[in-house]
């Protein structure tokens, strides 16, 4: 297991010997190395066991550490930027010299942003490089938003993670690209389209899968929670499955007579609580007591789609 704890000179020194750190975000629990290494990007991708086609985010604390990063930023990702970050928005810009082809799997675009955790930003003021840091998960699985679930699944393979608490957010950024200056969203996440869409007018978007060469990571089959997983009218289906253990993700209704187990995402049905608790209530549903998993769509508004769209993955 690795040691959990709040102590960046540690996590300073272990990055900068090319060593990987667990470090939290507002998204979800990040695995972070030095985006400038290809040693350390080499470690994240053995790590997490993940393809090498499927490209990393690098993360600093300041626009200006940015421009070194990327030969350009067009004045709508500028925009973007200026209004939302720190926070889960991570922009596509054409990356400089400086990004390894490693980081980027060799696409000419490079994936940046500032997270917003005071322990991160700390961190990342004091180092001299960016770091690389995709979900602390192992390639397909739920993402982590406690230090825990970092421990749990890949403590064998870290020495540090940094303990940030929950993550506040606990669905991943929502990608950005741009066509020209038109942009476009190759994964729904942590900001809503509406609110990027109030910034800088409409965005396309493009979230479909991996046959889409802008977003190689998002492919259809990812967040599994271990078991099958099935999206619909939860009474309806907990009828049809009646002889199996199941158990329930609901949104706000309490189906615990129809389920050995029911997480309820926001009694109140509020959708940032219900997004802050989905990957949680996955994570308990890969239980051995358990044949399936019943959920049902949030509506398709603000991160409701996010969430939607993690379920629609989980369940494939
Ligand atoms: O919220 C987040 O973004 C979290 C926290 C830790 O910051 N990170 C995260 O990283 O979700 P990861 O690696 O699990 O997902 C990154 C996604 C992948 O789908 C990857 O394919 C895409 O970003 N991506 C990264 N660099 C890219 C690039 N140059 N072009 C296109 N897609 C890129
Ligand atoms: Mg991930």
């Amino acid at each position: 297991m690795a040691q959990v704890g709040k102590d960046i000179d540690l996590a300073i020194s272990l990055l900068e010997s090319d060593e990987l750190v667990g470090i939290p975000t507002e998204t979800v629990y990040g695995l972070a190395g030095n985006a400038l290494s290809e040693s350390a990007i080499l470690k994240i991708y053995s790590a997490k066991n993940r393809p090498k086609f499927d490209p990393l985010i690098a993360h600093t604390y300041s626009i200006d550490a940015i421009h070194e990063l990327v030969k350009h930023i067009p004045s709508k990702a500028l925009k973007l930027a200026e209004n939302l970050w720190p926070g889960p928005l991570t922009l596509l810009l054409e990356k400089s010299e400086e990004i390894p082809d490693l980081l980027t799997s060799g696409l000419p675009r490079v994936a940046i942003r500032i997270p917003n955790h005071p322990l991160t930003l700390k961190l990342l003021k004091k180092l001299s490089f960016p770091l690389a840091a995709p979900s602390a998960n192992p390639f397909g699985y739920v993402s982590p938003v406690e230090a825990e679930h970092v421990n749990e699944q890949l403590g064998d393979k870290i020495n540090y993670i940094l303990d940030g608490g929950k993550c506040a957010v606990g669905l991943e950024s929502t990608i950005v690209g741009f066509e020209g200056e038109d942009p476009v969203v190759h994964r729904l996440g942590g900001i809503a389209i509406e609110e990027l869409e109030k910034i800088v007018g409409k965005a396309k978007i493009e979230t479909n899968n991996s046959s889409n060469p802008a977003a190689p990571g998002m492919l259809k089959s990812h967040y599994s929670p271990g078991r099958k997983l099935i999206i619909g009218d939860i009474a309806v289906n907990a009828e049809k499955y009646k002889d199996k253990r199941i158990g329930i993700i609901s949104l706000s209704e309490d189906y615990s007579h129809l389920a050995v187990t029911n997480f309820i995402l926001s009694q109140a049905g509020d959708l940032e609580e219900a997004a802050s608790n989905l990957f949680r209530a996955l994570r308990q549903m890969d239980n051995p007591k358990l044949d399936l998993i019943l959920t049902e769509e949030v509506p398709n508004i603000g991160i409701g789609l996010a969430i939607n769209d993690r379920l629609n993955r989980a369940a494939v």
